[in-house]
């Protein structure tokens, strides 16, 4: 399983913030947020990523994570002209992924909670089997999201790109896992009334086949939004308090790395060593480096 990283968008909701630099590279609490979703796909135990981006954009990331050796990853780019939807990741993901299955991330979503490194293996077992692998996340307004309706025995009955009288209460986080006729079916697609080609389509295309599994996360999980100042803020705030109580850091992606056995423990000292911060000592801490 390969992954994808879209962080496109011109993140209007948050202007000026956002006029002259990509939201996804933007601080929540410590560090930039692609740093969020790239530790989830770690947690899945997916090594090569694409990251896709403005022209504009493209190159921070770039500079920011380069070519992923660093952590023990292969990271690649790849521009998307046009923000025509979501499901275009895998019309421009298609030599990257090169007939393997694939994980799509948005590049502005965050997870945080017990057993998530357990519920994306599972997923990536799930979509490597066939078929494909979404979540279900309640919600108290989903009309902001693509919506999940199920019915009483939990089968999936309809899925609507951010209805203005949702079914359900439960949004679709902005994770996918897909099998590896995903290019294909993406190619296929059809833009929506508002000219998109659209994530949702993509997964009624797998409901229709009767292949398309959608996991809950439980009360307690953390998916939180970036859209706008005050989710911005929010988010920030969670991670700091989550940190600051347990002095464990979330969405550490050097920690991650050593943890899966992607880099030593030399590596990770000297990962640390580089940082003059709080995040460079825990680094360090970790790699047991007395300071
Ligand atoms: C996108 C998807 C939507 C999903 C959401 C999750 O919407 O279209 O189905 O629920 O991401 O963040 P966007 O936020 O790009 O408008």
């Amino acid at each position: 399983m390969k992954g994808i990283i879209l962080a496109g968008g011109s993140a209007t909701r948050l202007y000026p913030l956002s006029k002259a630099i990509s939201k996804q590279i933007m601080p929540v609490y410590d560090k930039p947020m692609i740093y969020y979703p790239l530790s989830a796909l770690m947690l899945a135990g997916i090594r090569e990523v694409l990251v896709i981006s403005t022209p504009r954009d493209l190159p921070m990331f770039e500079e920011l994570l380069g070519d992923g050796s660093r952590i023990g990853m292969k990271l690649s780019y790849k521009v998307q002209l046009v923000p025509n939807g979501l499901a275009q990741a895998f019309v421009l993901g298609r030599e990257f992924l090169n007939g393997e299955p694939g994980c799509l991330i948005l590049g502005d979503n965050m997870f945080y909670g017990q057993h998530f490194g357990h519920m994306l293996k599972e997923a990536v077992e799930s979509a490597e089997q066939g078929g494909a692998c979404i979540f279900g996340y309640e919600v108290a307004d989903p009309r902001a999201y693509g919506v999940v309706e199920f019915d009483q025995d939990g089968k999936v009955l309809s899925l609507e790109e951010k209805p203005a009288e949702p079914k359900s209460n439960y949004a679709v986080p902005g994770l996918y896992f897909y099998d590896a006729t995903v290019c294909d079916k993406a190619a296929a697609l059809q833009p929506s009334a508002r000219g998109e080609y659209e994530i949702t389509d993509l997964n009624k295309l797998y409901l229709a086949e009767g292949s398309l599994k959608v996991k809950l996360f439980s009360r307690g999980f953390a998916w939180l939004d970036t859209g706008n100042c005050d989710s911005l803020l929010e988010a920030g705030n969670f991670i700091a308090t989550i940190q600051n109580r347990q002095g464990f850091y979330v969405s550490c992606i050097e920690e991650i790395a050593w943890r899966n056995g992607w880099i030593s423990t030399d590596q990770l000292a000297a990962l640390g060593k580089e940082m003059k911060t709080n995040y460079g000592r825990y680094l360090e801490r970790l790699a047991g480096v007395k300071n």
